[in-house]
C-alpha cells in the first residue's frame, strides 16, 4: 500500500502530495519543521514538539494554519492511515505560495502550507543503539538564530554528508572552539567526576525536546547536570559522550574524529539515560 501524506487539508498518496514551485518554503526556506517519534503507534513527547513549533513560527511571524490541537489530530490520523507502529512524523509549515518571488512577506491573503508525512524506523532496536556511533567535527556554518527550527538546513546537509563519507553517524558542529550541537541532535558528555554536561539553550543551538526531557529526568534522579559549552578535547577526556534527538532518543558516541571516547563502547550512564527516556516516552505517548 502506498504511503499517505497530508497536504493542506487532504490525506493523499505520497506520489500525489505536491506543493507549488512558488511555495516560499521551496524558494526561501521560509518555513518551520518538527519531527516527532512514534512508538507503538503513539506520538512521543508531542506537546513539547508542538510548543517548540508555536515558538518557532512566532519568531518568524508566521501564523499556523491550524491550532496545535488540530495539528496533533492530523498527526495521529496520519499515523493511523499509514498503519505506522514505529518511526517518525515529519511536519512542515511554510509561509505559502505567493504569485511571484518577493522576499518580503506576501501582502495578500496567502495561506500557509502545512504538510506531513511519516517514515518507519525501529528507534528502540536500531543497531547503533547497541554499538554507539562515530562522529566527526565540522565548523558550524549556520546562521545566528539556530533556536528557530527552520527548514534552512544546508549547513547540516553538508555536515552530515561529510559524516556519511567518513563512515560516521553524526557531525558535531564547532564554533569558537566549543561544540554547538550535532547536525540533527543535541550533544552531551559525562565528565570524569560524573557531571552530565550539555550546552545551555540560546540562539547558538536548537532547544532539543529530547535534551529537555533527558535533563529533567536526570535532575529528578539527583544526577548532576551542568548546562554549559564544552570543547572536543573535553569530550575526548570524558567518561562518556552521547547525543539526543527525536530520531535516536539517547545515542552513545564512541569516537570523535577517529579518537575513541573512553573504551569505545556505550557507557553505563548513556544506557541508563536511554532506558529512563524510553520509559518516559512510552508512559507519556499520545
Ligand atoms: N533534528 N539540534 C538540531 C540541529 C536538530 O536538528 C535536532 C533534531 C536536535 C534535537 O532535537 P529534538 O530532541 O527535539 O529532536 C538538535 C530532527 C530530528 C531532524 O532534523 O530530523
Amino acid at each position: 500500500m502506498e504511503q499517505i501524506a497530508y497536504v493542506n487539508g487532504s490525506f493523499v498518496p505520497l506520489s500525489e502530495a505536491k506543493v507549488s514551485i512558488l511555495d516560499r518554503g521551496f524558494l526561501f526556506a521560509d518555513g518551520i519543521y518538527e519531527v516527532a517519534a512514534v512508538l507503538d503507534g503513539k506520538l512521543i513527547d508531542n506537546a513539547s514538539h508542538l510548543a517548540r513549533l508555536e515558538r518557532s513560527v512566532g519568531e518568524i511571524e508566521l501564523a499556523l494554519p491550524e491550532t496545535t490541537a488540530r495539528i496533533q489530530e492530523i498527526q495521529q490520523e496520519l499515523v493511523k492511515r499509514n498503519n505506522l507502529a514505529n518511526g517518525m512524523v515529519y511536519l512542515e509549515v511554510t509561509r505559502g505560495a505567493d504569485t511571484g518571488r518577493d522576499f518580503a512577506f506576501p501582502k495578500g491573503d496567502v495561506k500557509p502550507t502545512l504538510i506531513m508525512f511519516t517514515s518507519t524506523k525501529d528507534i528502540i532496536n536500531a543497531p547503533s543503539a547497541r554499538t554507539g556511533i562515530k562522529v566527526i567535527t565540522v565548523p558550524d556554518l549556520r546562521w545566528a538564530r539556530r533556536d528557530i527550527k527552520s527548514v534552512a538546513l544546508l549547513a547540516q546537509v553538508l555536515a552530515k554528508q561529510a559524516a556519511a563519507v567518513a563512515g560516521a553517524g553524526e557531525a558535531w558542529m564547532i564554533e569558537d572552539g566549543k561544540v554547538t550541537e550535532g547536525g540533527s541532535s543535541s550533544c552531551f558528555i559525562l565528565t570524569q567526576d560524573d557531571v552530565i554536561v550539555t550546552r545551555q539553550n540560546g540562539s547558538a543551538i536548537l532547544p532539543g525536546c529530547t535534551r529537555k526531557a533527558v535533563v529533567a529526568l536526570a535532575e529528578e534522579r539527583q544526577l548532576r547536570v551542568e548546562e554549559r559549552a564544552f570543547s572536543v578535547e573535553e569530550a575526548l577526556a570524558a567518561k562518556e559522550a552521547f547525543v539526543t534527538s527525536a530520531s535516536v532518543f539517547v545515542q552513545a558516541v564512541v569516537s570523535i574524529d577517529g579518537k575513541t571516547v573512553a573504551d569505545g563502547k556505550p557507557g553505563p550512564m548513556t544506557n541508563r539515560l536511554r532506558e529512563i527516556y524510553v520509559e518516559f516516552a512510552k508512559a507519556t505517548a499520545v
